[in-house]
C-alpha cells in the first residue's frame, strides 16, 4: 500500500522503515517533514493511506481533500485522535486507526525521572559542576522513602508509576472512577480526590484529558494541597490550569513542578525554536522558576515505544489492506471516551 507519512522526524523514519522491512516490504512509505493540513493535503494525492502525528490537523476540509485524492485510511501513529474530525471521515468513507497503547513504562519512568530530578535538583547540579562550582547550598532534597504519592488515574501508565514509587518505599494513594485491583495488590488505597490532594507529598497526573478532567488542577485544588507539594504532569497539558500553577509557584504553595505536556504545546513542542523569541508569555514565565522542569512531550520517547508504535501502525495498514478494516479502528462512537482508552477529546495526544 502507498503510505504518505507526515510530520516525519528522522527517528520516525528509522523505526517505520525498520518495521516495514521486517514486515516484508509490502508497503511503499513516502516521508514528508511537513505537517498534514489544508496547505499540504495535496501531497497525499494518490496515496491510499496517510500516517499523521499529533500536531497534524485533519479537519473536515482536509479529510475531504484526502478522500478526493484517493486516501482510504488515516493510520495515526498516536493513541489520541482528537485532531481528526471523525464524523467527517465517516461521512466520506475514510477509515481512521490509532495505536491504543505502546509502552506504559516509557511514560511512567519519565514521570519518575521528573520526580528524582526535581527532588535532588540534578538539573541545577549538572550545570553547577560543569561551571566548576561544587557548593551544595540550594541542592537540599528529601528522602522519597516514607512519602505519600497521590496518583490521579491508575490505568496503564498510572499503575506502572505506582509500582515504581512503591519501589522507592513511598506510600501510594489514588483517585480513579474505575478502580483497579492491581493497585490494591501494590498496597495502594483509593481515596476521593480532595483527600488525595490533602495527603500527598507528590501528586502525579495519569488520567486522560476529557471535559471532566480539563483544569482538574485549578486554584482550588492547589489550595487543598500540602504547602510545597510536588506536582508532576505527563498526561495532557489542559488537565492543569497553567495560570493557577504560576500563582501557586509564586506563593510557594507548589514547591516543585515537573511537566512533559503543556496546554498550548502545539505551537512549541517538537520543533527547534531556539533562534526565535517565544511569544507565549505564560510558558516563558514557567521557564523562569528554578523549581520547574519542563520536557517537551518526550514521555513516549523510548526505543521500545517507537518500535511498538511503528509495529502497530503497520499492522493497522496491513490489516486494512487484507480485510478492509484496520486492527485498531477509531469511530465517532469511540471518541465518546472510554475510561480504558487513553483518548482525549481536547488538546494533544501522544
Ligand atoms: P489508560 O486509559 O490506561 O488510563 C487512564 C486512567 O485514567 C483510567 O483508569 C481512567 O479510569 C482514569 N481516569 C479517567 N478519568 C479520570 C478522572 N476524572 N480522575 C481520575 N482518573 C481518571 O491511559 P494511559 O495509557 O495510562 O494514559 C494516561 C495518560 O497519559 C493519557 O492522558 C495519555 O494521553 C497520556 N500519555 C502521555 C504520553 C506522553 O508522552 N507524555 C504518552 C502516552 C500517553
Amino acid at each position: 500500500m502507498k503510505v504518505a507519512v507526515f510530520s516525519t522526524k528522522p527517528y520516525d523514519r528509522a523505526f517505520l522503515e525498520a518495521e516495514a522491512a521486517q514486515a516484508g516490504g509490502e508497503h511503499e512509505l513516502h516521508f514528508f517533514e511537513a505537517h498534514l493540513g489544508a496547505a499540504t493535503s495535496e501531497l497525499a494525492r494518490g496515496f491510499s493511506a496517510v500516517c499523521p502525528f499529533v500536531n497534524d490537523q485533519l479537519t473536515a476540509e482536509v479529510i475531504g481533500r484526502l478522500a478526493d485524492g484517493g486516501t482510504l485510511l488515516v493510520a495515526l501513529r498516536s493513541a489520541g485522535f482528537n485532531n481528526v474530525d471523525l464524523a467527517a471521515a465517516e461521512a466520506v468513507g475514510v477509515q481512521v486507526a490509532h495505536v491504543p497503547a505502546y509502552s506504559p513504562a516509557a511514560v511512567a519512568e519519565h514521570a519518575a525521572a521528573l520526580v528524582l530530578t526535581l527532588n535532588r535538583k540534578i538539573h541545577r547540579a549538572y550545570a553547577r559542576v560543569r561551571e566548576g562550582n561544587f557548593l551544595l547550598d540550594g541542592l537540599l532534597g528529601f528522602d522519597l522513602a516514607g512519602r505519600t504519592v497521590g496518583i490521579v488515574g491508575t490505568g496503564r501508565i498510572g499503575l506502572v508509576f505506582a509500582r515504581i514509587m512503591r519501589g522507592f518505599g513511598c506510600g501510594v494513594i489514588a483517585s480513579d472512577p474505575s478502580q483497579s485491583p492491581a493497585f490494591g495488590e501494590l498496597g495502594g488505597v483509593y481515596v476521593a480526590l480532595p483527600e488525595l490532594f490533602e495527603r500527598s507529598d507528590i501528586v502525579s497526573l495519569h488520567c486522560p484529558l476529557t471535559p471532566e478532567t480539563r483544569h482538574l488542577i485549578d486554584a482550588e485544588a492547589i489550595g487543598r494541597m500540602k504547602r510545597g507539594v510536588m506536582l508532576i504532569n505527563t498526561s495532557r497539558g489542559a488537565v492543569v490550569d497553567t495560570r493557577a500553577l504560576i500563582a501557586g509557584l509564586k506563593s510557594g504553595a507548589i514547591g516543585y513542578l515537573g511537566i512533559d505536556v503543556y496546554e498550548e504545546e502545539a505551537d512549541l513542542f517538537f520543533e527547534d525554536l531556539s533562534g526565535q523569541i517565544i511569544q507565549d508569555d505564560v510558558f516563558a514565565r514557567l521557564l523562569t522558576f528554578p523549581n520547574v522542569l519542563v520536557t517537551a512531550h518526550q514521555g513516549f520517547f523510548t526505543r521500545e515505544a517507537l518500535a511498538a508504535i511503528a509495529q502497530t501502525t503497520l499492522a493497522n495498514i496491513s490489516t486494512f489492506e487484507r480485510t478492509g478494516t484496520p486492527l485498531h479502528p477509531v469511530t465517532p462512537e469511540k471518541h465518546l471516551c472510554r475510561a480504558s482508552e487513553p483518548c482525549s477529546h481536547v488538546g494533544r495526544s501522544g
